[in-house]
């Protein structure tokens, strides 16, 4: 079966079956805790909770969808069989409806009624793979899967461990114990292209898991694994959903890199569609680093053909079943970052066969100057790069945007202002997070300050951007080394006690008799909201009027570290801290 006749069979095969069929949401999730989506369930994620309802949405507990995905954990595996970035996956889901039984049941007729295909065998889960201390340790054993499958004929079933533990996406929400079925590919090897999870916990930001109220079942399966064990090729690039892209590439290239350039070119055009742009940091970096990857091997092997071929190709293959990929946009971002990258490359390449030997450091270097993401310079650095290794490469870069963060005091109005929340005014999510902890962090700062130097200590003044906070306080002298590791230490101490964090609302009268710390040069409203930090107002280790926002528990925070103290006018004192965890 080729990849579109496959979408549409697994579709009509559910849609028979009383599922809604749900077309794919963006590659960019509205979860600020994750880059991508990487699963069909992200979409999902609050139907299993319970906080929407599938029958309202969907007029059924159960959904399919062929969902676009994208992954960062699989790029090293590039360029092998079956490993890819971006990726379809075809999933079935029930919010409550169907449990294990219905689930499998499901699987085993697809797989082999209507793709014909062969079960090599299937995996459950099994603690005792588990490592100790695993927060997936207590999960009992999945006897009622093996069951199922054992009944329907399938009898090599395997036990495995956390690689059949699903979930969460994210900081938290819903997982489960999973099965997965493998099937042998043309080359004899056993793939694994489903896999069946049964979310039955929920997971919270302590690794923490309750029982979901609803049990779901959410599946994933491949369309390019599937394709291939359907085609009875031996690697995913020879099926139809590659072999038009791969007989574009230049032939002077190696296998494996004209796989890579495959992989990339279609993760590039779908991202840019979904409205990824090419940066330095979270998805623009990864985005970048496939556009100048692609750029640079085009490049090494002559510029053969003008890339606008390949994005054409994955145009006329996708177009009917994504309108959203847009080659226009695609073309034009992809060209202004070409001309950006030219500009260097050459001289970065020249700069790399001078190097005799290729560390962390010095790739980070050619990485800064020239433009070379890591995989290029792991790639073409051969022999010299052999020592190299990504996680050193990405020490480098996060040591290097440590020290570009405290080096320019970026105001948030410099930066695209979308966000303002109470008192913090961020670009986006992950910038508002960081704020918010250092928000909470400013508070217990003051009030270790008042512990440490006396209650004289009154805030002057505050400024916080997401790479640290600004305090300015009356005192009428320098603050010594000592009494800041003091107050360093007293704020450490507090974020490990994990105390919660809320207010009350009251009268401005109330809430000065309640003790609370304000700002005498802020005008406050009648009403105000009193912070504190503590079990209860009374007892509140920090009470402060403020609008918020802040962390719920001051665990959330991590750990902060004081970075400066010096005078800013007479008697008022500033000091920087910011969050190394
Ligand atoms: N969410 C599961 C996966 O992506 C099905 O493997």
């Amino acid at each position: 079966m080729n990849g579109n006749d496959i979408r549409a069979e697994f579709l009509k095969f559910f849609a028979a079956r009383g599922h809604a069929v749900v077309p794919s949401s963006s590659l960019v999730p509205d979860d600020p805790s994750v880059l991508f989506t990487t699963a069909g369930m992200q979409q999902f994620k609050r139907y299993y909770t319970g906080e929407l309802d599938a029958k309202k949405d969907f007029k059924s507990l159960n959904a399919a969808s062929v969902q676009k995905c994208f992954r960062t954990s699989d790029i090293d595996e590039v360029g092998d069989e079956s490993h890819l970035t971006f990726f379809e996956m075809l999933g079935n889901f029930s919010f409550g409806e169907y449990f294990k039984e219905g689930a499998i049941q499901y699987g085993y007729e697809f797989i082999t009624k209507v793709m014909k295909l062969p079960i090599d065998y299937v995996t459950v889960f099994d603690p005792d793979k588990v490592p100790e201390g695993d927060w997936r340790k207590g999960v009992p054993r999945d006897d009622e899967s093996r069951v199922i499958w054992e009944k329907l004929g399938v009898k090599d079933v395997r036990g495995d461990g956390i690689d059949v533990f699903w979930g969460p996406t994210g900081a938290e929400g819903p997982c489960g114990p999973t099965t997965e079925i493998y099937v042998k590919s043309a080359a004899g090897k056993s793939l694994e292209v489903w896999n069946i999870v049964f979310n039955e916990f929920y997971r919270d930001t302590e690794k923490k898991l309750t029982k979901l109220q609803t049990r779901g079942v959410d599946t994933g399966m491949g369309l390019e694994r599937l394709a291939m064990v359907s085609q009875g090729v031996p690697t995913i690039f020879e099926t139809d959903l590659f072999t038009p892209l791969m007989k574009l590439l230049p032939s002077n290239l190696s296998e494996r890199t004209r796989r890579i350039l495959a992989d990339h070119v279609r993760g590039i055009a779908f991202l840019l569609s979904d409205g990824v742009r090419p940066s330095n940091k979270e998805a623009g970096y990864v985005l970048r680093r496939l556009m100048r990857r692609l750029i640079t091997h085009l490049h090494i092997a002559g510029n053969p053909i003008d890339p606008a071929h390949l994005y054409w190709e994955v145009r006329e293959h996708y177009e009917k079943f994504y309108p959203k990929l847009n080659t226009q946009i695609v073309l034009e971002e992809f060209t202004v970052e070409w001309a950006r990258f030219e500009k260097t490359l050459a001289v970065g390449l020249k700069e790399l066969a001078k190097v005799d030997s290729l560390d962390a450091k010095r790739a980070f270097t050619l990485y800064e100057s020239y433009g070379l993401p890591y995989e290029i310079l792991k790639e073409l650095g051969g022999e010299k790069a052999k020592r190299l290794n990504r996680e050193e490469f990405d020490e480098e870069f996060a040591k290097h945007q440590e020290i570009s963060r405290a080096g320019s005091v970026k105001k948030f109005g410099g930066h695209g202002l979308i966000l303002n929340t109470g008192e913090l005014k961020a670009g986006d999510e992950e910038e508002l997070k960081k704020m918010t902890r250092l928000h909470t962090a400013t508070h217990l700062l003051q009030k270790a300050l008042r512990e440490v130097l006396g209650s004289e200590v009154a805030q002057r003044g505050s400024d916080i951007t997401p790479e640290r906070t600004r305090f300015d306080f009356s005192f009428p002298r320098k603050v010594e080394k000592e009494e800041l590791e003091e107050a360093e230490e007293l704020v450490n101490k507090k974020i490990k006690e994990d105390l919660p964090v809320n207010f009350k609302e009251m009268s401005k009268e109330e809430a000065e008799k309640t003790g609370a710390l304000y700002f005498f040069k802020e005008k406050y409203p009648n009403r105000v909201k009193v912070y504190y930090v503590g079990h209860s107002l009374e007892d509140a280790w920090s009470k402060e009027f403020c609008g918020g926002p802040h962390v719920m528990h001051t665990g959330e925070i991590g750990r902060i570290k004081i970075t400066k103290e010096k005078a800013v006018g007479v008697g008022v004192r500033r000091i920087r801290a910011i969050l190394v965890e």
